[in-house]
């Protein structure tokens, strides 16, 4: 049996994951986080299947080394080529964030007209079509790749009259349809969200995966005994982040995010796992 007391390991292809740390932080305060930035070799979204597979095995493998007690792959693009391939490999519990949000979106649309944003890597690979209509066999669910989102969000131009535009011409087509639900399936659009959805409209419900992954992550660690009930104080070494490249790039972004000062970001050589 894992000890309630150890580390959660959330990894993704770089500093987008770190929206979904942060949920974690905001939803389940007692828990550590062992945190891995694929910053050497991001970004996912336009990689194969076979590539981002193979990276997600390595950064697992790195992610037992640290004895997490459950690893989330907030990554959606992982998420969408690794997972399952993933989950047969290790008996530790793991989560991805396309299934909460594809859940989520299932429920919340009312006329069955589903927009999914993301990477070229997770709409490639159909994945959030595929849980939605498990559930909703009647939904209709158009992808649509934002390529510009993930720099754009980066560069810190969150709201800006460029990302603006850019966003304009991504959702125009999913506007047309009229949808009524809108899943942000890429870790940093949660960052964007306000530019979405001022431009989708109020009628739109955003959905954000990171918020949900973290709901169902408490829900999933509760079912097997493994939710920390010990309060954990900040700064014993609750909060470890290590990257495979550019530490002081990741801190300054992280610490953008996350209210908790990031003191540390190490390297370490990912190809070695
Ligand atoms: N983290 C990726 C995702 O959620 C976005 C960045 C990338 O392409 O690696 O799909």
């Amino acid at each position: 049996m894992k000890d309630k007391s150890a580390p959660i390991g959330v990894f993704d292809s770089g500093l987008g994951g770190l929206t979904v740390a942060r949920e974690i932080m905001r939803q389940m305060p007692n828990e550590k986080i062992v945190y891995f930035g694929d910053t050497a070799r991001v970004p996912y979204g336009n990689k194969s299947k076979e590539t981002v597979t193979r990276f997600s095995r390595q950064i697992m493998r790195f992610l037992q080394t640290q004895e997490v007690k459950a690893i989330v792959v907030a990554c959606n693009t992982a998420s969408a080529y690794a997972l399952e391939e993933m989950e047969s490999e290790t008996e530790l519990p793991m989560i991805g964030v396309v299934k909460p949000g594809a859940v989520v979106a299932a429920e919340a649309t009312a006329n069955g007209k589903i927009g999914v944003i993301g990477t070229e890597g997770t709409i490639r690979s159909g994945i959030y079509s595929r849980y939605i209509k498990e559930l909703n066999p009647e939904a209709e669910v158009v992808g649509r790749a934002c390529p510009l989102f993930v720099p754009l969000v980066e560069e810190g131009l969150w709201q800006d009259p460029v990302t603006d535009e850019i966003a304009k011409r991504y959702l125009s087509e999913l506007i047309d349809i009229g949808i009524d639900t809108l899943i942000l399936g890429c870790t940093h659009y949660p960052l964007i969200r306000s530019t979405v959805g001022s431009i989708m409209g109020q009628e739109v419900t955003l959905v954000n995966p990171a918020y949900e992954t973290a709901k169902e992550l408490k829900e999933l660690l509760k079912g097997q005994g493994l939710l920390n009930d010990a309060k954990t104080r900040l700064g014993d070494n609750c909060y470890r982040f290590f990257v495979s490249d550019a530490a002081e790039k990741f801190k300054g972004f992280a610490n953008s995010i996350i209210k908790y000062g990031i003191l540390s970001a190490k390297v370490i050589n990912i190809e070695e796992y």
